[in-house]
């Protein structure tokens, strides 16, 4: 459905002749119906990604397709296929009304539609109360499900969203999710840019993590969270006898007493290291207490890959 190949997008840095790689040699490729996440701190080149993909910018040099289609060459039917909510809220007209917008909005697309499916839509975002009032008159997250209302209500095959959940309260952004997955099953395919990792672990079919312009890695969830699964253990020892020297001596560290435990944060790099632990303890008379399998969220991926750009 999207497919970006060597993206790259360079800006004037201030006050020196060298160029800021916004985004560096990126490329990815979006399947029909899936829900793909792009994460990455602050810079990461998210936005810059998004924007080239609706037009909005015009890479260096790379190639962007949206259903085949060349969005550099063929620009206005490649876009046909896609509508957007970019990040901030510039996407709507202020002095009008949700209803307003999305007439306008529709309208330019071509598209005419219902009073009632426009009422529906933000029916469903919980904004109807609303509709009628001017979108510089609402709240910030009431500005964002505006502008969602409107990519809605344009009915494109494919959905951009760039910090979609940005300024919505708890609820509203636990209500976003379960409307992502509807519209996937309407076959919609959906590419957001987030930080909101509640919302990955959530929706995301597949991942791609952001650092410095690049994509440091790109994954389906589930495996990446099977991945770190596998690492992660915490290890409770029965103190008597056992020393904070003798775990060092191991090569153990970050232990914690606590009474007559001491607990062991492990994160090994293969689950056959495990053994090797478990053999150490028994040579040392060490006891085991318990082994557990810590539970990974995806905040903890996605620290580890933007840390050290690997795991
Ligand atoms: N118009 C511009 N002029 C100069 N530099 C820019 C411009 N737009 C973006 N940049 C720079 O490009 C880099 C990537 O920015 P981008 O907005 O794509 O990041 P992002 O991943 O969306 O970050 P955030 O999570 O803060 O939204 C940043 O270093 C930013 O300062
Ligand atoms: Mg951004």
């Amino acid at each position: 459905m999207i497919r970006v190949k060597n993206l790259v997008k360079t800006y004037p840095k201030r006050g020196s002749k060298e160029r800021l790689s916004a985004v560096d040699d990126v490329s990815l490729e979006l399947k029909s119906e899936e829900i793909f996440a792009l994460l990455g701190p602050n810079g990461a080149g998210k936005t810059t990604t998004i924007k080239s993909i609706c037009g909005l910018i015009v890479p260096d040099s790379g190639e962007i397709e949206i259903k085949g289609i060349s969005v550099l060459k063929n620009r206005t039917k490649a876009l046909a296929h896609i509508s957007v909510v970019l990040e901030g809220n510039r996407n709507l007209y202020w002095r009008m009304t949700p209803m307003e917008n999305i007439a306008y909005f529709c309208g330019i697309r071509g598209k005419s539609i219902k009073k009632s499916e426009a009422v529906e839509i933000l029916e469903k975002l919980g904004l109807s109360e609303k509709k009628n009032e001017l979108v510089h008159k609402l709240s910030r997250g009431m500005q964002q499900k505006a502008a969602i209302a409107v990519c809605l209500a344009a009915d494109t095959e494919i959905l951009l969203l760039d910090e979609p959940t940005l300024g919505l309260d708890v609820n509203s952004a636990v209500e976003f999710r379960t409307l992502l997955k509807d519209l996937q099953r309407q076959g919609k395919t959906i590419l957001l840019s987030t930080h909101d990792m509640n919302l990955v672990e959530a929706v995301a079919d597949r991942v791609a993590i952001m650092s410095n312009g690049k994509i440091v890695v790109c994954e389906e969830k589930r495996k990446l969270l099977d991945l770190f699964k596998a690492r992660g253990y915490r290890i409770k020892l029965l103190s008597n006898g056992t020393t904070g020297e003798k775990l060092t001596q191991l090569g153990l560290s970050g232990w914690k007493k606590d009474g007559n435990i001491i607990e062991i944060h492990l994160n090994l790099s293969s689950a056959k290291e495990l053994y090797k632990i478990i053999e150490d303890f028994r040579l040392n008379q060490i006891e085991i207490e318990s082994i557990e399998k810590e539970l990974v969220n995806f905040e903890k991926i996605f620290i580890s890959y933007t840390n050290s750009g690997s795991p």
